[in-house]
């Protein structure tokens, strides 16, 4: 089969489409022949090698896709040749083939295209465990997320909108806040224009926020402090402004605040069944009717991997950006 391989780390030019061996599926596993691959931040990451994909995975890129099954190890079951699936995968996206656990496999919501199911699975995925599972977020509350033009901001913005949350989103330019608003957003700041501590103590009268949704970690790290109510809730996903921070631990007795972090990909198999389950349980059907749905900033054909990367490396990107593979 075709798929874009490493020769080594570094810029987007290492990507290229290349013959690889197929995958084979182990027992509890299907084979697919993948129509599209999402593209995340954490690809990026793996390409310049800062992020090496756990034991047991592909290496090559790809964290979730959408295809058609054409095979299946001697315990898979429940999917026969044929049936369209999408999946959170821990590696292999970008190729005609990969293989996805049968436990882990959804099918394809009624009229949707495959560069929209490819889309979903990271991003839904990690919004639904970090707002609701870890961040308990409820009705009523109000929640701060930061760069909302991000494919899981615009998850997140939803969902959370759906809950009946009042949102409150951080983005690079008045554009990506106006699109947010679009989707259901109360109110946003662009942070290159001024400081969202304070225009969050603005806008909750003093206050802070209950909940604050962050992938970019140091940078923000005091301010996300500050921008929480007493007994407030800080979930921890990225680490786009650096890792390292000193650290104030007074602020978190005295104001008796909650810090989470997560991550999705090293989880174990059974975690990843299990959140699998939670989403087609709460949030599928939600995307399945259009409460929620998946935001695309552009689709590409596979051997446009390279450019995927540059624009998502640019900050480009509003939502997310699919690699479609001809059938
Ligand atoms: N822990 C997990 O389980 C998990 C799972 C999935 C994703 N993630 C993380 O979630 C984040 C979003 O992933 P994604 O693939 O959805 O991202 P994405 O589509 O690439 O979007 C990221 C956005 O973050 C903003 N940004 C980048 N660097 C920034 C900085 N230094 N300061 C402020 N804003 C910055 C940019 O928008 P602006 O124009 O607003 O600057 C950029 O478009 C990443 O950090 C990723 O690693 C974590």
């Amino acid at each position: 089969m075709k798929a874009i391989t490493l020769d080594s780390h570094g810029g987007p030019e290492v990507l290229r489409l290349e013959e690889v061996p197929d995958p084979g599926p182990s027992p509890e596993q299907l084979l697919v022949r993948v129509r599209a691959a999402g593209v995340n931040r954490a690809d990026i990451l793996q390409r310049q090698g800062s992020y090496p994909p756990p034991p047991g995975e592909s290496d090559i890129l790809g964290l979730e896709l959408s295809g058609e099954v054409i095979g299946a190890g001697s315990s898979a079951q429940g999917f026969a040749p044929g049936d369209r699936v999408f999946a959170l995968v821990g590696g292999g996206a970008y190729g005609e083939r990969a293989v996805i656990d049968h436990r882990m496999a959804m099918r394809v919501p009624e009229g949707w295209t495959f560069a929209q199911a490819a889309s979903v699975p990271e991003s839904f995925f990690t919004a639904q465990e970090n707002l609701f599972t870890l961040g308990d977020l409820r009705e009523g509350e109000t929640v701060l997320i930061h760069a909302v033009g991000s494919g899981v901001g615009t998850a997140a913005v939803q969902m959370a909108r759906a809950a009946g949350t009042r949102v409150l989103v951080t983005a690079g330019s008045t554009e990506k806040i106006r699109k947010a608003l679009e989707l259901g957003a109360e109110a946003g700041c662009s942070y290159k224009e001024r400081d969202f501590a304070g225009w969050v103590s603005e806008k909750t009268g003093g206050e802070g926020v209950d909940l604050v949704f962050d992938f970019i970690g140091a940078k923000y790290w005091e301010r996300n402090l500050r921008s929480l109510r007493k007994t407030g809730r800080l979930l921890l996903v990225g680490l786009l402004g650096g890792a390292k921070v000193e650290v104030d631990l007074g602020v978190l007795l005295r104001r008796r605040l909650k810090v989470f972090g997560s991550v999705l990909r090293s989880r174990p198999l059974e975690e990843k069944i299990e959140i699998t389950r939670r989403f087609s349980e709460r949030c599928l059907p939600l995307l399945a009717s259009g409460v929620l749905r998946p935001v695309i900033d552009r689709v590409l054909p596979l051997a446009e991997a390279a450019e995927a990367h540059r624009i998502i490396e640019a900050n480009a990107n509003f939502g997310k950006i699919v690699l479609e593979v001809p059938p």
